[in-house]
């Protein structure tokens, strides 16, 4: 959907969401289109790309917060479509952080030799929780998934590190208003927008250089950057915190608008097929989304 399209129903321009932004079209999934069957077909193109058959996948873990049902998890939706009988699989909810904090659960469980091959997915349709009579969030965000296989017989690639935070004080800045517990409704994403962007690149930026210290590694020494894609003011913003050359900096939230957790997987797929992130090359992810959560990832593809 084209900026133009939403200026269709909302009071808003091309000009002032690409400006605010950087965002010029989204992705909308079909009515009969789940999280699930997103989820499932961004894994079964990761599982070829890995060159790996399902049959040996022994973990999912999948990043959302617009889950297909309450329960079960849509994980164990995924594990099915997929016909995967053997494992274990289960959802993280961290919002626009979700993929991190999968990618960190996934990593542990490897490294703590319960697991072997994780499918690790960030699947969202947060058009089904945005007010679309609300120009101030309706124009950010879009559905998407994204999906990575981790394995422990990959030597010298995977993750090295991950470093995750998240501060609850910040609930009320973003959040849907609307739950089974508290209101038997599924509610609409409700976000003071400014708010979060003073927190978000202090924030963001702080997790990385404690996470390129844990590591041991410089950021100048990451040769690619794939932020959580939510504002290209805000990705620009923390690169320029961190003098990160522009270059290095993976951007698809024009295309994309903001998937919250299938983001990075996205701009990280994206740049594997155009060729410039390599096998060898040290890439480096960061996201903050509602909780706050946030955090930071860097890997060796
Ligand atoms: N079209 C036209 N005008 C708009 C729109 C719109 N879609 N949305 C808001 N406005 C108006 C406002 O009503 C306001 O008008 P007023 O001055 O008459 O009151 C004016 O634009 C300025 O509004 P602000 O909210 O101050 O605009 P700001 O420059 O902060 O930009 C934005 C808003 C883009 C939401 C920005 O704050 C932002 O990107 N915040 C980060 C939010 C985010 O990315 N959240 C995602 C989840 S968290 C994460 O992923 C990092």
């Amino acid at each position: 959907m084209l900026n133009a399209d939403m200026a269709r129903f909302v009071e808003t321009s091309d000009e002032w969401i690409r400006e605010r932004t950087g965002i010029s079209q989204r992705h909308i999934a079909a009515d009969d289109e789940f999280t699930s069957d997103l989820a499932t077909h961004a894994s079964r193109a990761a599982l070829a790309h890995a060159g790996m058959d399902a049959g040996e996948i022994d973990l999912i873990v999948l990043a959302t917060a617009t889950p297909d049902l309450t329960f079960p998890a849509t994980a164990t939706m995924v594990q099915e479509k997929l016909g995967i009988r053997q494992g274990a699989a289960f959802d993280i909810q961290a919002v626009c952080s979700g993929f991190l904090y999968a990618l960190a659960t996934a990593d542990n469980f490897i490294k703590a030799g319960q697991a072997k091959n994780a499918l690790v997915i960030g699947a969202e349709t947060f058009s089904r929780i945005l007010d679309w009579t609300d120009r101030t969030t309706c124009v950010l965000f879009g559905d998407g998934a994204g999906a990575m296989v981790l394995s422990s017989a990959s030597e010298g690639e995977g993750l090295i590190k991950t470093h995750l935070r998240s501060d609850g004080q910040y609930c009320d800045l973003l959040y849907v208003d609307g739950g089974p517990s508290r209101t038997k409704t599924v509610g609409h994403l409700r976000m003071q927008g400014n708010q979060v962007f003073r927190h978000a690149v202090g924030k963001i930026a702080g997790s990385m250089e404690e996470l390129s210290e844990l590591a041991g590694i410089p950021i100048s020494e990451i040769d690619w950057f794939v932020p959580h894609q939510a504002n290209q003011r805000i990705l620009e913003g923390v690169a320029k915190r961190l003098s990160i050359p522009v270059e290095k900096v993976i951007s698809t939230v024009g295309r994309h608008g903001n998937t919250s957790a299938a983001s990075i997987p996205l701009a990280f797929d994206t740049a594997v097929k155009d060729g410039r992130i390599k096998r060898g090359d040290l890439v480096l992810m960061e996201a903050l989304g509602g909780g706050f959560t946030w955090g930071a990832a860097l890997a060796r593809y």
